[in-house]
């Protein structure tokens, strides 16, 4: 009966249909991780993170490019204009880094980045999170892309 078999190779063809698409189905993230690329940074003698000293950090030097990208963890809250948003809006902050404590610009960035609680921008309050899990070269590319922001 020719019928009969054309009725199995259709089945077939349609399972066969079937089968290849259900592989196919495209897994479509919801949202792009964000890359950090952290260059292995010198070992350092750091007693503990209170005394995280901006001498060390610095001597490693910062590339902005990569502090760019790093800056993605911080604009939510964080405009590289005069506006504010959750925290003040980041244009010309190396400038006025140091001003606003004893510490120079580079010590006073660090310092807001790992211990923001400790100077609070006045009219803010203490929302930003501690981003101790940044490495030193982490710090140092960020503010060498804050230096940036005029
Ligand atoms: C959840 C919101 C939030 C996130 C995320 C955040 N910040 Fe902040 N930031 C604030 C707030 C609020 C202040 C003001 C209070 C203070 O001084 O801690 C602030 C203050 C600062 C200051 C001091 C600015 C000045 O004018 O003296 C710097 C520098 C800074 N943040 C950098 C960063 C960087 C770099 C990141 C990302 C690694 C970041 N912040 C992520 C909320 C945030």
């Amino acid at each position: 009966m020719p019928g009969k078999h054309i009725q199995i190779l259709m089945s077939a063809l349609i399972i066969a249909v079937f089968a290849t698409t259900a592989c196919e189905e495209e897994v479509i993230p919801t949202q792009v991780p964000v890359e950090f690329h952290p260059t292995a940074a010198p070992v350092v003698e750091r007693p503990d993170s209170s005394s995280m000293s901006a001498e060390v950090v610095v001597s490693i030097g910062g590339d902005s490019a990569v502090g760019e990208v790093l800056f993605s963890n911080c604009s939510a809250c964080h405009s590289t204009g005069e506006d504010t948003v959750v925290g003040p809006g980041l244009a010309g902050v190396y400038d006025r880094a140091g001003t606003r404590t004893s510490l120079d610009a580079e010590a006073y960035l660090v310092q807001s980045i790992r211990e923001p609680s400790v100077y609070l921008v006045e009219g803010f309050a203490a929302l930003m999170p501690a981003f101790d899990q940044l490495s030193d070269q982490d710090i140092q590319d960020l503010i060498a892309y804050l230096k940036t922001l005029n």
